[in-house]
């Protein structure tokens, strides 16, 4: 795992609030945009997507994460999210795992007009590995 370039970080921050205005949350109106570099260098924006039905809504990290794993991708990178207001939002704990599922080393959220990045490691410590991996 090496560090993620902060131009790189700033610029997956960037797609992820671009994502975010396509949000499809008229239950919560909780709009959140994510974006994903995989391995190969590309780059896959997800938003959140609710249902009347409200748990079967999906996270904008796993909208974007499916993508790119339904388009080939099996490594990713980093994951940026970008959700309301001032205060940091760092994903929920369904999404961590699912990070982890694909190898995601960083996650990148937003700082002070800026941006902080995390390791998945210390957001997601001692995660459940894959079931291959304890055989
Ligand atoms: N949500 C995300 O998309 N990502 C997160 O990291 C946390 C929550 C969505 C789920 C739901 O549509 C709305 O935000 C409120 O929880």
């Amino acid at each position: 795992m090496t560090a993620l370039d902060r131009a790189t970080a700033r610029e997956l921050l960037r797609a992820a609030q671009q994502a975010r205005r396509l949000a499809y949350a008229p239950y919560s109106r909780f709009q959140v945009g994510a974006a994903v570099l995989a391995d190969d260098g590309r780059v896959f924006t997800g938003c959140n997507v609710e249902c009347g039905s409200y748990g079967l809504s999906h996270c904008a990290e796993r909208v974007a994460i499916h993508k790119a794993v339904s388009e080939g991708v099996r490594r990713v990178v980093a994951v940026a999210v970008a959700g309301p207001g001032r205060r940091e939002l760092t994903p929920c704990g369904a999404c961590r795992q699912v990070m982890a599922e694909f190898g995601t080393s960083f996650v990148v959220v937003p700082r002070a007009g800026g941006v902080r990045v995390y390791a998945l490691k210390d957001l997601l410590p001692r995660a459940f590995l894959r079931p291959q991996d304890y055989r």
